[in-house]
């Protein structure tokens, strides 16, 4: 068999274990693997080097991808995908295996509808893939957020402040609610929820007259829409609100790509590892239109399909939790 391997969207820590993962194990059952540059747009551009053990040496430690990734304008057109099937065809590649978000999978299902047997693995940071409880990338992220809040806590009791601290997640709040978890966040505000900022700028004021006056505000940053459409983003948006109604000393951190780089998580390179050998196996074994999820501590396959269509929902019994921690 060929495969091609390539990744696609934004980039997400442990790519490179699930690249991997999938070269070995096919070079392991005698097949023949490539990897296709910058996602979608490289079929197209004929970007596209054959792999061989060598090539997957030293990465497993290495955040972002080391095949590139990119969101493709062309391969959305007609003659975008005939010149993709057309490359694909050119080389004999008859197994692809495809890494990376919702766009990626939506784009992995057209590809099978072209032919070529195609298996899915859900790598985004944000963690809004269904069927799945994890995607390759969400561990290390919410990782690097606790981080950020550890150091943001330390200058936050110095200084008597009120810290908005806007995540990622697209519009979703998955990386929010799991740090806000975790890193004692004394509010968490998500777009699955409504939210009643006068009243948190109440609980923030009547805390700080009984003398807890520092806390952290965890933002997603969908929480106004799209983050690539809103004027003003939804950190600053609740921060400044916060400040004017409180009178509150208030800063604002947009944590923002940081959280996409960095060494992968041992959860993350063990998703990789696992994903990636499984996918080689789903394809030689004849599989299409699948995707590789990780559900109950253990690999679970899906079709594609259901896994677009599933719309995932946060944990409302965490979201719940953090808020009887938080103590506010
Ligand atoms: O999907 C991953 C993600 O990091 C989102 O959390 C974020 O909204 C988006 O990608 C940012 O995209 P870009 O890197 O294109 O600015």
């Amino acid at each position: 068999m060929k495969i091609g391997i390539l990744t696609s969207g934004g980039d997400a820590p442990g790519m490179n274990a699930a690249i991997r993962a999938v070269v070995r194990k096919a070079l392991y059952h005698d097949c023949q693997v490539y990897g296709i540059k910058k996602g979608f747009e490289g079929i197209i551009s004929g970007e596209i080097i054959p792999m061989n053990s060598r090539s997957v040496g030293d990465i497993l430690q290495r955040g972002g991808t080391i095949l590139q990734s990119a969101r493709s304008d062309e391969f959305m057109t007609s003659e975008g995908r005939r010149k993709a099937k057309q490359a694909l065809s050119d080389l004999g590649i008859n197994g692809l295996v495809v890494i990376g978000g919702g766009g990626s999978l939506q784009g992995a299902q057209v590809i099978a509808n072209m032919g070529f047997q195609t298996v899915g693995i859900p790598a985004t940071i944000d963690n809004d893939i269904g069927c799945t409880d994890y995607s390759i990338g969400f561990d290390t992220a919410v990782n690097t957020v606790l981080e950020a809040m550890n150091k943001i806590r330390d200058t936050a009791f110095s200084h008597n402040r009120v810290y908005v601290v806007e995540v990622m997640g697209k519009n979703s709040g998955f990386i929010a609610v799991a740090a806000g978890l975790t890193g004692g966040a004394e509010a968490i505000l998500i777009p699955e929820i409504s939210f009643d900022l006068d009243e948190i700028c109440r609980q923030l004021h009547k805390h700080a007259q009984l003398g807890k006056a520092h806390s952290i505000i965890l933002v997603a940053e969908g929480l106004y829409g799209d983050p690539k459409e809103i004027e003003e983003s939804s950190g600053f948006k609740v921060g400044n609100y916060i400040r004017n109604q409180t009178g509150c000393d208030t800063r604002i951190t947009v944590l923002g790509h940081i959280q996409r780089g960095g060494t992968p998580t041992f959860f993350d390179r063990k998703l990789g590892a696992l994903m990636g050998a499984e996918a080689v196996e789903l394809l030689i074994n004849g599989a299409t239109e699948k995707m590789v999820g990780f559900v109950g501590n253990r690999i679970q396959v899906c079709d594609i399909k259901t896994a677009i269509k599933t719309k995932k929902t946060i944990d409302y019994g965490e979201l719940e939790l953090s808020h009887i921690m938080a103590g506010l």
